[in-house]
């Protein structure tokens, strides 16, 4: 098991917005998160990471330890990666200099990865490599914020809603991206308002419906069941 989190809660100042999160991501697996608007998917995220929200309760044990007292760079050292919804690319520095932007040095048990071997996942931006990031498309920078998070070879990466805003075409070549790094063997959670783009490459889903995991299962039980699409997923 890469991640398990049991009972989850976490709060922005003394609002509590995830009430009970259980969730599990085994070895090489991809986990998709779906929810609506507002309901704890980024919440759950920033959780792992100890990004803005305060965890109150539960627990969150990542590769055999548990993250309780841990910072933001202590987990990501041990290999969480993070691409956060608003992808947080250095606007006025070039792709390059974005990838050379100083970061963790990973244990060396961890799958390596060079700026050059990004730049073979991601073609486009070995060609744009000289551009400013603030310039790019959303979908390249997008693929900027991935090629970067990767650098800190995580062995679970958090995707936040990385198809938010993005042209269909240009959401499909970030599938791509999954569907190549799942094959490397890392671990994803990937965030989602509806399941469609990652049918792909998910293993299994989630459902978060006002803080709390509500239903999980593969993602065919997820189509076969029209009830949790209506129940959650639409927008009332
Ligand atoms: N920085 C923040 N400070 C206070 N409340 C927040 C903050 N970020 C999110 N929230 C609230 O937490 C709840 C869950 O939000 P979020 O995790 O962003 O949902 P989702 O990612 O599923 O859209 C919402 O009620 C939202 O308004
Ligand atoms: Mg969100």
């Amino acid at each position: 098991m890469m991640l398990r989190i049991s009972d989850l809660r976490a709060a922005y100042g003394k609002a509590e917005v995830l009430h009970g999160i259980d969730l599990e991501v085994g070895l090489g697996e991809v986990v998709c998160l779906i929810g609506r608007n507002g309901v704890g998917k980024s919440s759950t995220m920033k959780s792992i990471v100890r990004d803005q929200i305060a965890v109150t309760g539960g627990e969150i044990i990542f590769d055999d330890r548990s993250l309780a007292g841990m910072r933001a760079h202590e987990v990501i050292r041990r290999g969480v990666g993070y691409v956060p919804e608003d992808r947080r690319v250095f606007a006025s520095l070039s792709v390059l200099e974005n990838l050379n932007v100083p970061r963790p040095v990973a244990a060396a048990d961890r799958r390596r990865w060079t700026v050059d071997e990004v730049f073979r996942l991601f073609p486009q931006l070995h060609d744009y490599r000289h551009r400013k990031a603030g310039v790019m498309s959303g979908g390249e920078q997008q693929m900027l914020s991935i090629a970067r998070s990767l650098l800190t070879c995580p062995k679970l990466l958090l995707l936040d809603e990385p198809h938010e805003g993005l042209a269909p075409k240009i959401a499909e070549e970030v599938v791509d991206a999954i569907v190549a790094l799942k094959r490397e063997g890392v671990s994803m959670i990937v965030s989602e308002q509806a399941l469609n783009t990652i049918r792909r490459c998910a293993d299994r889903v989630y459902v978060i419906d006002r803080g709390m995991t509500v239903w999980n299962g593969s993602v065919d039980g997820f189509y076969a069941d029209p009830e949790i699409t209506r129940k959650f997923l639409m927008v009332q």
